[in-house]
């Protein structure tokens, strides 16, 4: 059986909103201490809604396939659905990831929160609205 989905050697191969947003509502950075990767997210929120979102990732084939299917997952949908996506579900939007790279999903989910962090301690009225 191969190792990685056909979905994430998609993502990895062809990956979805790579890039960075000028003037980004909202920016997260995380990274991982023990094998050194780092990702980045940027997002644009229009009404409560995420407009668009870019990523930028320093790291293996599943991190960047996870930041990929990340922004594919929370692009288009409302802030608070953004916030409640969680590495599993990116895990599973890519047909699965061996059990020794769930954490580079966990990345995604992490740089995901910590933008939309940022978004709130610029916009603190909007998190009532959530
Ligand atoms: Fe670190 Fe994948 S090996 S994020």
């Amino acid at each position: 059986m191969a190792l990685y989905s056909e979905k994430v050697m998609d993502h990895f191969r062809n990956p979805r909103n790579v890039g960075t947003i000028e003037n980004a509502d909202g920016v997260g950075e995380v990274g991982n201490a023990r094998c050194g990767d780092i990702m980045k997210i940027y997002l644009k929120i229009d009404d409560g809604i995420i407009a668009d979102v870019k990523f930028e990732t320093f790291g293996c084939g599943s991190a960047i396939a996870s930041s990929s299917m990340a922004t594919e997952l929370i692009k288009g949908k409302p802030v608070s659905e953004a916030m409640a996506l969680t590495n599993k579900a990116v895990a599973e939007a890519l047909d699965g990831l061996p059990d020794y790279k769930m954490h580079c999903s966990v990345l995604a989910e992490e740089a995901i929160k910590n933008a939309l962090e940022d978004y709130y301690s610029k916009h603190p009225e909007q998190r009532k609205d959530e």
